[in-house]
């Protein structure tokens, strides 16, 4: 029985719960600076316990609209809601436990040191009468494991590589320990092999522990192999958004980016492959060249 079959209005105990609703939503959002309208009157439901990942040109909006969601920009207009309860109304602390945003350039306090950046995640959780638990320990352990920054723990976090850098931001907010987690391009600075291990990472925080992701990513290819759910947005508005192999096409990159590509199935997992270019193009070019010899 399905939970959408509940007809009968019997709550036995095959009942399948309904659905779970989507945590976080936007409501007729808009966000500005000063007189600058970036999103005007947007809705948005992020699917939980799915990877979403938002793609789309330079300052279309995409870390605009990350951070009001994690309440780091306030909107214009309409709301952010958190299981239905517009964040403007939720004590900062208890969004904090929620949700965790990774923003794009993150400013670490000076001469801090990995260890304790990292700790700062733990700050949600901790209370007046106990500053540093065991669970505090064992959240900040775990989240410089998984990111490989352990043997970093000591040193200045502005002595680092961008990409050492990166990582450690990223360990913060998974030592935050939230349900949702919004990253702005986790992966930027980091060499192809920690591109895959970040993306691999954020894949198993969705399948092991259940993690609702919100990623803004660049690259259109990674995008498309690690997204559940794809938002392409353009000046603010959501062009599309679904499943990548359903979305993905070469009307859409172009229209979004502006791009001539093939989109052809990723040899390795079958998602959409974007390879920029026309094929035609190069066809008509050689043709022309044969006449002309
Ligand atoms: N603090 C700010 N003050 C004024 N304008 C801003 C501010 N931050 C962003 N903007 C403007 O808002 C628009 C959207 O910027 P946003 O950073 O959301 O783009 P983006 O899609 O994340 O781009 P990118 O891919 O380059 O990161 C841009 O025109 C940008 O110049
Ligand atoms: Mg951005």
């Amino acid at each position: 029985m399905t939970a959408s079959a509940s007809t009968t209005g019997t709550t036995g105990p095959d009942l399948v719960a309904p659905t779970a609703p989507n945590r976080l939503t936007a409501r007729e959002l808009t966000l500005a600076y000063e007189d600058r309208t970036v999103v005007d009157g947007l809705d948005l439901a992020i699917p939980d316990g799915e990877v979403t990942v938002i793609v789309g040109p330079n300052a279309c909006g995409k870390s605009t609209l990350l951070r009001a969601l994690g309440r780091l920009l306030r909107p214009r207009g309409g709301a952010v809601l958190l299981d239905g309860t517009d964040l403007a109304r939720i004590p900062t602390k208890k969004i904090a436990r929620a949700v965790g945003l990774l923003p794009q350039t993150p400013v670490a306090p000076e001469a801090i040191t990995v260890a304790d950046l990292v700790s700062r995640g733990r700050q949600p959780h901790q209370h007046w009468w106990q500053q540093w638990s065991g669970e505090d320990e064992r959240a900040v352990t775990d989240a410089m494991e998984r990111t490989d920054v352990t043997a970093l723990a000591d040193r200045p976090v502005d002595e680092l590589s961008g990409g050492q850098r990166q990582r450690v931001w990223i360990a913060m907010a998974l030592a935050q320990e939230t349900d949702l987690l919004l990253l702005d391009e986790p992966t930027t600075y980091l060499d192809i092999s920690h591109q895959v291990e970040v993306l691999d990472l954020v894949r198993r925080l969705n399948h092991e522990r259940g993690r609702t992701v919100v990623a803004v990513l660049h690259d259109l290819n990674q995008a498309a192999r690690y997204a559940d759910q794809l938002i392409a947005m353009k000046a603010g508005r959501i062009v599309a958004r679904g499943r990548p192999g359903d979305i993905v096409t070469a009307d859409l990159v172009h229209e979004v980016f502006g791009l001539a590509s093939v989109v052809v199935p990723d040899p390795v997992t079958g998602s959409p492959l974007v390879v920029p270019g026309t094929p035609w193009q190069a066809e008509q070019d050689e043709a022309a060249q044969a006449e002309q010899d």
